[in-house]
């Protein structure tokens, strides 16, 4: 099997945009349609679906080095950290503290809360450095979010250390880990981490419809869901699917139903079936790979395009610093969306992001396609 097989947009494009949807391997869609076509020939197969719930649970659980029952799947990142945060009882009048780096949805979350009052101020670093979370963080701070990779610098921060001030000030630690997992080998304990959550459809090469939240048992202990439906409970249908017992034979809890004491807490109900079936496709590819291997492989790419485009004269947005390096390099650029369209007729895929111009490098992306992609900028941008 060459990489072309393995990964069809790759023979099309040069491919330079896990950062916004990874490549899908064939694989994955392999999974959806046959699962999609039983569908529509034989009906549905819930419980396919469900064992695949919980599969691709053990194989995330397994990527990130937490237990299953630490592990919640729900729709999206936005909806699962929404979820997480507001089932905290935060001390009244106490702080949060973010960083500029994170993406928009975990900032618009915290300021939500402090429109509502369920946090007193929310506090940003701006350069993730850290003296200046040293500075931010103090004994009103009761939870820190912040991004483990930046959406558009591919920056790293040291969620270790983080989480030691965090931790010293009694405060939670939570880290969105999209950009980091599927390229930096994660381990949410080794780092500290109280809750941290991924998508699927970047560096997991699954599809949008799933991601994962990982909630340590200290958090579950002390979470207090605002919402509970019928995949939450404690003796949900899923539990006793789990369990291999017919949900459906005893009556199910009614009106004495509290949440699940495991991170099924924060699951409410159905989910998209074929992103479900494409998870557990994804994880299983993803946990075949050694995750060392992967991230020195991505990491070679990305220091040749940063050191690259530096030579082409252009200015690097992401550090410079190699261990602050993930899986993107971007550059500022005038036009981004000019150049990233002109690029895009020339089958090569990046992003623009404001006055960003993004490429990102998955273990699936070679040299050959940095010198295209290089080339190509500079033909681009001679105009
Ligand atoms: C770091 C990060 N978190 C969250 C999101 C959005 O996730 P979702 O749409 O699943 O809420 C993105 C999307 O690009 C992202 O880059």
């Amino acid at each position: 099997m060459t990489r072309e097989d393995d990964f069809p947009i790759l023979s099309r494009y040069t491919y330079l945009d896990s950062a916004s949807h990874g490549a899908t391997p064939r694989r994955v869609v392999e999974a959806e349609r046959e699962y999609i076509e039983s569908k529509f020939t034989d009906g549905e197969d819930w419980p396919r679906v469900l064992s695949e719930l919980f599969r691709s649970k053990a194989l995330f659980s397994s990527l990130v080095k937490v237990k299953r029952s630490n592990v919640a799947v729900v729709p999206n990142v936005s909806t699962g950290l929404g979820l997480l945060l507001s089932s905290l009882n935060l001390k009244r009048g106490s702080t949060a503290v973010a960083s500029l780096h994170n993406f928009p949805t975990s900032l618009h979350i915290l300021t939500n809360m402090r429109r509502r009052g369920t946090i007193s101020d929310l506090r940003v670093a701006r350069n993730n450095t850290i003296d200046e979370y040293e500075r931010l963080i103090d004994d009103s701070t009761s939870v820190v979010c912040v991004d483990a990779v930046g959406w558009l610098s591919g920056r790293v921060v040291d969620l270790r250390a983080l989480s030691e001030i965090a931790h010293d000030h009694g405060a939670i630690m939570i880290s969105d880990m999209f950009h980091a997992c599927g390229v930096i080998p994660v381990d949410i304990k080794n780092l500290g981490l109280d809750a941290a959550i991924s998508g699927m459809y970047k560096w997991l090469l699954g599809q949008p419809g799933v991601s994962f939240l990982v909630a340590t048992d200290e958090i579950l202990e002390v979470s207090d869901p605002p919402l509970m439906g019928w995949f939450s409970i404690d003796d949900s249908v899923t539990q006793r699917f789990e369990k291999n017992e017919n949900p459906f034979f005893r009556p199910l809890p009614l009106l004495d139903a509290k949440p699940a004491r495991d991170a099924s807490r924060f699951e409410l109900g159905t989910l998209s079936d074929s992103s479900v079936i494409a998870a557990a496709a994804a994880l299983e590819l993803m946990n075949e790979i050694d995750e060392h291997a992967r991230h020195s492989s991505i990491e070679r790419l990305v220091k040749e395009m940063a050191d690259l485009l530096s030579s082409e004269g252009h200015t690097i947005y992401t550090p410079l610093d190699s261990h602050k390096r993930s899986g993107i390099v971007s550059i500022k650029i005038k036009e981004a969306f000019e150049v990233s369209s002109r690029l895009r007729s020339r089958r090569i895929i990046c992003s623009a992001r404001f006055d960003l111009l993004r490429t990102s490098l998955h273990f699936y992306n070679t040299r050959d396609d940095i010198d295209v992609f290089i080339k190509a900028l500079r033909e681009v941008l001679r105009g």
